[in-house]
């Protein structure tokens, strides 16, 4: 069951607990407690998620998570909304699992321009 809460700060980096993330098809990998899922990405060399800010501003690393608990920092509405996040999109660099997590990579959320051609 998903369970999500704002994190008031940036959690610390404690290592003794380990989580695996499993990504699409790809291999799972180890996301350590008070550690981002972008930031356990770059620490195995995985580049599937492109990375920008690392502060939940850019929306370059907009994920889904379709499963697993994890606590949420501090995100930009203009790439998750409310609904969205409810749905279980997030920014992996605000993503700190409490769990295993599943997730799937969707990219930057698309501008409205960018989604319609207007040549109907
Ligand atoms: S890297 Fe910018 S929002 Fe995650």
């Amino acid at each position: 069951m998903k369970q999500t809460a704002m994190v008031a700060d940036t959690p610390s980096h404690e290592c003794s607990i380990q989580y695996s993330v499993f990504c699409d098809d790809n291999l799972p990998f180890t996301c350590r407690s008070g550690e981002s899922v972008l930031a356990a990405m770059e620490r195995h060399n995985l580049k599937p998620i492109k990375v920008g800010c690392r502060g939940g501003g850019c929306g370059v690393c907009r994920v889904k998570v379709t499963s697993g608990n994890y606590l949420v920092g501090s995100i930009s509405r203009a790439h998750v909304s409310v609904e969205e996040q409810a749905e279980g999109y997030e920014l992996a660099c605000q993503v700190y699992p409490q769990g295993d997590l599943q997730i799937a990579f969707c990219g930057p959320k698309k501008k409205v321009s960018e989604t319609t051609s207007g040549e109907d």
